[in-house]
């Protein structure tokens, strides 16, 4: 019989234990276990809650187990639940009755709200490193290619003429947003819940400043229903994460479109791309689409902790143990979309020459037409129906608008001189010179002041 089950006549019905174990995924919080019961251990003595020798055979004892989960030899059980008892129960089992006083003063519930937030810390951090080097990957293939240009779009349809190192910059911009949400969630994450008990405080004479140093939190709980029962910062994060997911499903949405034959404005490196067990032609993005499918899972999530932990009653309910499996696969699955999305962009190759094409076709400077009519004099809105007017006309004729003759042009507008033909994507692109615009003296700002970022400065 399990060493809590002192209430009971029997033991746990297989089935159910299966049921109720945590173990097959909270294992992984093995190493924050650990530290927060050495943490926990140091100021029990510390505090002369057990001795010094008592104190040093358990943490000899934690050490010793952390080494054998390390080299596999440590046996899960599934009948001592989750990765607490595992760890207490192997415990007792290495260093006798005196492993029995390690959760003096502690709960579980206090233990695995400690635990998460651990997880929670060293993932974030983790996430940050990644988000910066996916920013690292876009600089670095912006700047490559400072003089590319493409085709902005709005509605997929082809809209001014943009530089691609502007499209790229924007993403930069996203990731940053997303860096400052995470950052903003490691604050509420680093506080130490160790010293709430399982609901109402501990009725030892505990050191909570103490262990927060050891474990190096910045602010302590200060109210022990709320900081065993308090899951937002997980909320937090897949909230944070889901975001960038966003992010980075339109990104790779981008790359499948960009490598198709119809835009064939990138070629994906081999080894991001699969084949087609039937169509020896194909070169398929599959990474990409796995990271736009991948967004999916990450919803799920936070939707599912979301309904999890609505309307549950203070403090601690066991519904909430629902929320590990969703938080590592959350972790897991954004790092490896940002590191391989990373990776993705750093191997591809832009073909400039058709991203250049097709910025010159489909009247792609019609708006700059307008805009010369109103520098000219025109009221916006007039000189806009009558190049509306004159597209019509060079769709019907089949030309493209510097196909036309003056004569042609001075049909619609006697405003229309010679100078009509010195507009060109090159002048488009310059001409979008406002704060944020493509003009290329503004993207080469934006590309430093990216750098800057990136480099700390
Ligand atoms: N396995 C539990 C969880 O993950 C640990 C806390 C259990 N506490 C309790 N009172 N049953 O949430």
């Amino acid at each position: 019989m399990s060493q809590i089950r002192g209430r009971f006549q029997k033991d746990a019905d297989k089935k159910v234990a299966e049921f109720t174990a945590s173990i097959p995924f909270d294992w992984r919080l093995y190493p924050y276990d650990i530290t927060g019961s050495i943490a926990h251990a140091r100021m029990l003595a510390k505090q002369g809650i057990i001795s010094a020798d008592e104190a040093q055979i358990i943490i000899e004892g934690l050490a010793s187990i952390r080494k054998e989960i390390e080299q596999g030899k440590f046996q899960f059980k599934t009948d001592l639940e989750d990765i607490h008892m595992n760890i207490e129960a192997r415990l007792i089992e290495k260093v006798g009755e005196v492993g029995g006083k390690l959760h003096t003063a502690r709960s579980r519930n206090d233990q695995v709200a400690l635990d998460l937030r651990l997880f929670a810390r060293e993932a974030i951090k983790d996430t940050l490193l990644r988000l910066k080097d996916l920013q690292r990957a876009l600089l670095n293939l912006a700047e490559a290619n400072r003089d590319v240009v493409m085709p902005g779009y709005t509605h997929l349809q082809r809209a001014q003429p943009v530089l691609l190192a502007h499209h790229l910059v924007a993403y930069f911009e996203m990731l940053q947003r997303d860096i400052d949400r995470f950052k903003d969630c490691l604050k509420r994450t680093d506080v130490l819940p160790l010293g709430s008990g399982a609901v109402a405080g501990v009725a030892h004479n505990i050191d909570r400043e103490f262990l927060a140093k050891e474990l190096d939190f910045s602010q302590i709980s200060q109210n022990s229903m709320d900081a065993v029962s308090d899951r937002d910062f997980v909320v937090e994060y897949e909230a944070a994460a889901s975001i960038g997911m966003m992010h980075l499903s339109r990104l790779a949405e981008e790359i499948i479109l960009w490598s198709s034959a119809e835009f064939d404005f990138i070629e994906l490196d081999d080894t991001y791309a699969s084949a087609s067990s039937i169509m020896p032609q194909k070169k398929n993005p599959d990474v990409a689409e796995l990271i736009r499918g991948k967004t999916g899972r990450v919803y799920g999530h936070l939707v599912a902790l979301l309904t999890t932990m609505k309307a549950l009653p203070l403090s601690y309910n066991r519904d909430m143990q629902e929320d590990k499996e969703g938080f590592l696969d959350t972790v897991d699955t954004l790092l490896s979309c940002l590191e391989i999305l990373a990776g993705m962009l750093g191997a591809l190759r832009v073909k400039a020459e058709n991203t250049a094409r097709a910025a010159k076709q489909g009247y792609i400077l019609a708006t700059d037409l307008a805009d010369y009519l109103v520098k000219k004099g025109e009221a916006f809105r007039h000189a806009h129906e009558i190049v509306g007017k004159l597209v019509s006309y060079a769709v019907k004729k089949g030309k493209s608008l510097n196909e036309l003759s003056l004569k042609e042009y001075q049909g619609f507008s006697p405003l229309f001189g010679n100078d009509v033909y010195s507009i060109t994507v090159e002048s488009s692109l310059s001409a979008r010179n406002s704060t944020g615009g493509t003009a290329p003296v503004q993207v080469n700002k934006a590309l430093s002041s990216a750098r800057a970022i990136l480099e700390g400065k």
